[in-house]
């Protein structure tokens, strides 16, 4: 065997998206230390080397770095300083950690559109509730989206709110801390761009997929791959992301998130510098999964082919708003009787409302057969407390 099989790859964060990293490498026999703050998380039990710490606490990254050659991340918010300082001191850091510093602030991620001519939405950026309230006469929208700058995921740190009643008072204004205004763009189709980029410059991407959103929780319901939109759209897409993660010089794998609107204009909305949930379905129907691509980047291999073999749908399974705590999973007989459909679940011991417990795949001849198949089986598998 090669040399790169013998380095062990130290990931920051051990929820599903490690888990799955993992998953991918188990072929290639690659070690892997985690770090991450619950004893029993997804990728806990898929490594020897697990260390149980806050992922902002320097020691424990640290202490991952020393039992590490490679280091990556599957989660944004950690102590990003600790990673610099290591990457200064000649450890391999892969996305570079001067990148997620700038995505860990969503006004400086803006600034990056701006300062390399991308198309984002228009936005200002606000001290705190009263500033920001001054600025919203600045905008002309029925709407208007507030972001924390720093620490949101999953639709938190995000408020989709009325200009108008945020001035006069009626609505209170979400967040009393530094934010983004954001144009609300309207009837927008969601879109979803993996870009995978090495060290030598050689830059991929997979299909364009599209996201439908469940607007109660602001979470992904399902999405599909490829999307429905025209070639034009998606080709502009695709040269869109990458120019994006070249102008950041990115080394990695990052999804770049846009909206496509009514007058088929892209803006980005954000990026993430890590594997996806726009990117699960590639583990069955691309040659070469964002998994796998992560795993060649970190490992130094040849990028491979993101090429979908199938059209294919993946549904989030969420943790329902009437279950808490353990849980167990209904109707897996009936889902596995379904053929092309491939569960995921995520080894969480206890579901909350909102939680993302797992997700399934599905394939199918056209994405329409697809969707159908998936909408289906949505209803046969289902997450109800323990019994
Ligand atoms: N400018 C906008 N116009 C219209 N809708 C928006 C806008 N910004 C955000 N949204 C809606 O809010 C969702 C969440 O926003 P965003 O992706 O910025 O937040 P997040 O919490 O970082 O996301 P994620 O769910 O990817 O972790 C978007 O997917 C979209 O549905
Ligand atoms: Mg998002």
């Amino acid at each position: 065997m090669t040399k790169p099989f013998h380095r062990t790859i130290g990931i920051v964060g051990g929820g599903q998206l490690g888990k799955m990293l993992i998953e991918a490498a188990h072929g290639w026999n690659v070690p892997f230390a985690v770090l991450d703050p619950a004893a029993d998380a997804p990728a806990s039990f898929y490594t020897e080397k697990f260390i149980q710490g806050s992922l902002t606490d320097k020691k424990k990254i640290l202490e991952l770095a020393e039992i590490s050659d490679i280091l990556t991340f599957e989660i944004e918010h950690i102590d990003v300083q600790t990673l610099i300082e290591l990457k200064n001191n000649g450890k391999k850091v892969i996305p570079d950690p001067d990148i997620l510093k700038i995505i860990q602030d969503k006004g400086l991620q803006k600034m990056h559109y701006i300062d390399n001519e991308l198309p984002t939405s228009k936005f200002l950026l606000a001290e705190n509730a009263r500033n920001a309230i001054d600025l919203l006469s600045d905008f002309t929208g029925e709407k208007i989206v507030v972001k924390s700058r720093k620490g949101g995921y999953d639709g938190k740190g995000v408020a989709i709110c009325n200009r108008k009643d945020l001035i006069s008072g009626s609505e209170a204004f979400p967040f009393d801390e530094p934010c983004v205004l954001e144009e609300f763009i309207k009837e927008a189709i969601e879109l979803s761009v993996i870009v995978a980029r090495d060290h030598h410059g050689n830059v991929m991407t997979f299909p364009v997929a599209e996201m439908v959103f469940d607007p109660a929780i602001n979470l992904v319901d399902y999405l599909f791959a490829p999307a429905k939109v025209n070639d034009k759209a998606a080709n502009e897409a695709i040269r869109i992301s990458m120019e994006a993660i070249s102008a950041m010089d990115g080394v990695g794998l990052f999804a770049v998130e846009l909206f496509l609107d009514g007058n088929d204009e892209l803006y980005i909305n954000e990026i993430a510098p890590r594997p996806h949930n726009s990117g699960h379905h590639t583990i069955e129907a691309a040659y070469c999964s964002q998994y796998e691509q992560l795993l060649r980047i970190l490992m130094g291999l040849p990028l491979g082919s993101g090429k979908l073999i199938t059209p294919a749908v993946m549904v989030n399974i969420i943790g329902p708003d009437d279950v808490n705590g353990t849980y167990d999973l209904e109707g897996i007989e009936a889902f596995l009787n379904e053929e092309g459909a491939y569960l995921h679940m995520y080894n969480k011991s206890q579901t909350k409302p909102g939680r993302k417990m797992g997700h399934f795949t599905v394939i199918g001849k056209t994405v329409d057969d697809a969707i159908e198949k998936a909408q289906k089986l949505r209803k046969v598998i289902r997450i109800v407390p323990s019994t």
